[in-house]
């Protein structure tokens, strides 16, 4: 079986989030249990040059809105399998990765060019796996080429649902452009007067997957489901949900390069090590005592941070500390800086984006806050739970299937969740936390019980081959 699995963003070339790092693993998992996949995904002006080996195609000549894109693509190994950069400077040499009112065509000539770029590669692949609304296009193109293209008749598209929130709406006019002209491609795109991506992804894939099992259900609900439950709903007979893996040979305390001293399940000592190394660099006063709460997020309503916002005071007053790293939303930003003002002593901030200092939190933190409003899966608690860190969560989506309540009676659990999306709800659970962690030896057996999972891709990526097998059947 062939696979080629298409995404907006893939680590190590660029990630703004979960899917950068999913869309890096997969392959390689997809790879390790014999499947043959290959990678497309764009050439960023954020991409590393280290990570482009080769220029594999000098003269990708893309036919775009009636006349030729000169692209080029280049060869990289770089995330363990074998990836293919679509380099189109004009789309992709940009300040960020998202954030223009032309995402949609940006996208839109991603997913064409990277259909070009399977044709000129060789034999179609068996399977087309899709991620998000940047690749509904591909999902169109496929299944209306499918009709009169020998070359792309046996190939079954995958279409993978990490976000419902975002739906790259545009206006119907634009389809003409992308070459999206007969009654079959407008009727996938549109919704409401519009065209969206998400919906015509959703409409015309063989199969739909998304990240966690919880979430393939509550996308199927008005409180979730963005305005296309109904969609989801009629086409639940082909819809599953596959929790994400985490890259244990990224995140990983054992091995870490990014953490100032390494430690395992049977040897924790290291991690005090981390800690105190931890309030040394947000120059807080060290005292191991106190638990450090930690959060890494894009600061979005979706990550609950009115939540947070909420209990911080009560946490301070509880003596402990709160490290934030994120980046977003203005009123969020200024809001953990005014939190900082407010508690010098046991405030840690760093506004922006930062790979290692994410491994660094991680492994000195004592707990992790997530009180999402929603979370399609959610992969720091995962990394969480294999640092020793224990997770505070809302019980919603990947996060309700991958944290459990801990249990003092039999002690069962690896962390702590709450149900309705309230302050009070979430602070009852941070007293429990606090409680717990007083208690040395209870909160040692916490850190075990998640230390000891394996949430590894290698589980996730046999799902999706029986996904690929149903899609072709
Ligand atoms: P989402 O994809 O919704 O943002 P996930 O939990 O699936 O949420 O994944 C977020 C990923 O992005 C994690 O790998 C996390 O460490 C990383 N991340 C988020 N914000 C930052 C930041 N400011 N600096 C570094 N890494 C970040
Ligand atoms: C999305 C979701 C997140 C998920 C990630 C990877 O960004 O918000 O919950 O983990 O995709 O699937």
């Amino acid at each position: 079986m062939r696979v080629a699995v298409i995404s907006a963003e893939a680590v190590p070339y660029s990630k703004t989030g979960g899917l950068g790092d999913v869309a890096g693993a997969l392959p390689k998992a997809l790879k390790a249990v014999g499947i043959d996949s290959v990678l497309i995904t764009p050439c960023y002006w954020q991409t590393k040059g280290e990570h482009l080996w080769d220029t594999a195609i000098h003269d990708l000549n893309v036919d775009w809105r009636g006349g030729i894109y000169p692209a080029k693509a280049f060869y990289s190994e770089a995330n363990g399998s074998p990836t293919f950069l679509i380099d189109a400077p004009s789309y992709f040499h940009r300040d960020s990765i998202y954030g223009y009112r032309e995402d949609h065509e940006r996208f839109a000539f991603f997913n064409h060019a990277a259909l070009v770029l399977l044709k000129r590669i060789g034999a179609a692949p068996d399977i087309v796996h899709l991620n998000d609304w940047h690749c509904g296009f591909a999902a169109v193109e496929i299944a209306s080429a499918r009709r009169w293209d020998p070359y792309w008749q046996n190939t079954r598209t995958v279409f993978s649902i990490h976000n419902m929130a975002y739906q790259g709406g545009f206006g119907m006019d634009d389809l003409w452009k992308f070459g999206f002209g007969d009654a079959f491609q407008q009727n996938a795109f549109a919704l409401d007067g519009h065209a969206s991506a998400m919906k015509a992804g959703l409409a015309v894939s063989d199969i739909l997957s998304t990240v966690s099992p919880t979430y393939a259900k509550e996308i199927q609900t008005a409180e979730y489901g963005y305005g296309l439950e109904w969609l989801t709903r009629q086409r639940s007979d082909r819809l599953i949900g596959i929790t994400n893996g985490v890259d244990y040979d990224v995140w990983n305390p054992e091995t870490d390069k990014d953490i100032p001293v390494n430690f395992n399940l049977s040897d924790l000592s290291g991690k005090a090590e981390c800690k105190k190394a931890l309030l040394e660099h947000f120059s807080l006063p060290v005292d191991l005592e106190r638990p450090i709460f930690a959060n890494i997020t894009r600061l979005t309503a979706q990550k609950g941070i009115d939540l947070m916002m909420q209990v911080a005071g009560d946490i301070i007053a509880a003596g402990a500390y709160i490290i934030s790293l994120g980046s977003g939303e203005k009123k969020y930003e200024e809001f953990w800086q005014a939190l900082r003002n407010y508690a010098p002593q046991q405030v840690g901030i760093y506004r922006g984006y930062n790979e290692p200092l994410a491994h660094f939190i991680e492994a000195g933190a004592d707990m992790f806050m997530m009180p999402s409003k929603f979370e399609p899966c959610g992969l720091n608690q995962m990394y969480s739970l294999r640092y020793g860190t224990i997770p505070i969560v809302r019980a919603v989506g990947g996060l309700q299937d991958t944290v459990q309540n801990w249990d003092a009676v039999s002690s069962s659990g690896n962390g702590f969740k709450f149900g309705p999306y309230r302050a009070d709800r979430f602070l009852e659970r941070i007293y429990e936390a606090l409680f717990a962690y007083s208690d040395k030896e209870a909160w040692s057996v916490i850190q075990q019980n998640g230390m000891r999972e394996d949430h590894s891709w290698e589980n996730a990526a046999r799902k999706y081959v029986q996904l690929y097998q149903w899609a072709l059947s």
